[in-house]
């Protein structure tokens, strides 16, 4: 923002729409426009390549932002919403998540992988919109201090990408069903920097 239209909306102003823009809320946001940036990309890419490589980087971020979003931000929320919308919401990470499992899980030559990946992209426009349209807006009105929740958020974040990525719940039912057999150790996804 420009110093003249700080000076423009006054010192207060910038202050709250600053602070609103930084905090749990304004981040999920910021994280769902990268990932929806990331859906487009590989719709237009042409090449093989470029789409696996897009595909990666866009599971990552759905890994991280669910992890976070699930250990952090749900359980302060539900604690005020409803079930209905919270219970909703872990089923579509669930979905989500079962589908990410199986991508991981899938040679990127397998000719299903674009198909499956497209699958993904809808089901996570629709958790998005659900998301901006109903869980937040909700949200947004609670007493809860967001802008804390933003750092404690942006803390695990650091921690996830330095450390890597506990398998899901999903992770471990896909390589069940896969090898039928014994359920073999599951390394953390690796994580791009
Ligand atoms: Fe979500």
């Amino acid at each position: 923002m420009s110093n003249w239209l700080v000076g423009e909306l006054g010192g207060e102003m910038f202050d709250w729409l600053t602070s609103e823009e930084n905090d749990a809320i304004g981040m999920l946001k910021r994280d769902h426009d990268r990932v929806k940036t990331l859906f487009e990309q590989f719709e237009t890419a042409e090449r093989k390549a470029e789409k696996q490589k897009i595909a990666k980087q866009a599971i990552q971020e759905l890994r991280v932002h669910s992890a976070i979003e699930e250990e952090l931000f749900y359980p302060a929320v539900r604690e005020h919403l409803k079930n209905g919308v919270m219970n909703e919401a872990d089923e579509e990470h669930h979905v989500a998540k079962l589908l990410i499992a199986e991508l991981d899980a899938m040679n990127a030559d397998n000719d299903h992988f674009d198909a499956k990946f497209t699958v993904l992209a809808e089901s996570v426009r629709h958790h998005i919109k659900e998301e901006e349209n109903d869980m937040l807006p909700k949200a947004r009105d609670l007493p809860i201090d967001f802008r804390a929740l933003g750092e404690k958020m942006e803390r695990r974040r650091a921690e996830l990408q330095a450390t890597g990525l506990p398998p899901t719940p999903e992770d471990t039912m896909v390589r069940k069903v896969r090898t039928k057999g014994p359920v073999p150790e599951i390394k953390p996804a690796s994580v791009i920097k």
